[in-house]
């Protein structure tokens, strides 16, 4: 089985659409592809309720590393490397995790640490993406999945969901927009990113 790790920090809703997708089409039995765990920085991420409430995703791990018992992001990112470890994960998947790595845990999930991102990037790096693309007067407006490099929300674009900006948009209007792309996109994403690896694979 080639393992998952999803981290999140509040609704978790990119998670859930994951963990849907990989159940309505069955990654595990058609491709050994399974979602062994969600890890979360905070106790009270809804998302973490969710999938606890859910049934048939009773075998996926829900657990907890709260960042505010660290001394530092450096002891932080070790106690949460350990933990995403024990799963011997393929593929580390943030979905609104809302921390900066660290360059070693970086550098130690290389080539296998994933992240979407409400915003066309190179555009509109870090948070408040939506107000900023209001404010610049962007006509369009979007999600990425890229690839994590130890530069913040830079890295190797693997996809990408463009929206309209309308007229009387508030950025909560453009988020709710976006985020329904983004339900889209990442489960595609994530399915790809095994895709491409067993091409790759085939073709040494
Ligand atoms: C999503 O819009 C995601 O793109 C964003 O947080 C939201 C999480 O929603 N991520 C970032 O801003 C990361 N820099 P979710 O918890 O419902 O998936």
């Amino acid at each position: 089985m080639k393992n998952i790790v999803i981290l999140i920090s509040g609704a978790g809703s990119n998670m859930a659409a994951i963990v849907q997708a990989a159940h309505q089409q069955r990654w595990s039995e058609r491709l050994g592809i399974q979602i062994s765990a969600v890890i979360s920085n905070k106790a009270q991420a809804s998302g973490l309720a969710w999938l606890q409430s859910c049934s048939e995703f009773a075998d996926i791990q829900t657990e907890v590393l709260e960042h505010t018992q660290f001394a530092s992001r450096e002891d932080f990112d070790q106690a949460l490397l350990k933990r995403i470890d024990v799963h011997a994960p393929h593929l580390v998947v943030l979905a609104g995790f809302m921390r900066i790595l660290s360059p070693t845990f970086v550098a130690h999930y290389a080539g296998r640490l994933i992240n979407i991102h409400p915003s066309l990037l190179p555009a509109f790096t870090g948070l408040n993406t939506h107000q900023r693309a209001i404010d610049a007067g962007c006509k369009f407006a979007g999600a990425t999945v890229h690839q994590v490099t130890p530069e913040l929300d830079h890295g190797h674009i693997l996809a990408q969901a463009v929206v309209p900006v309308l007229a009387q948009d508030t950025a909560a209007d453009l988020a709710a927009r976006v985020l329904t792309q983004e339900h889209l996109i990442y489960p595609k994403a994530v399915l790809d990113f095994f895709k491409l690896e067993e091409a790759s694979r085939q073709a040494m």
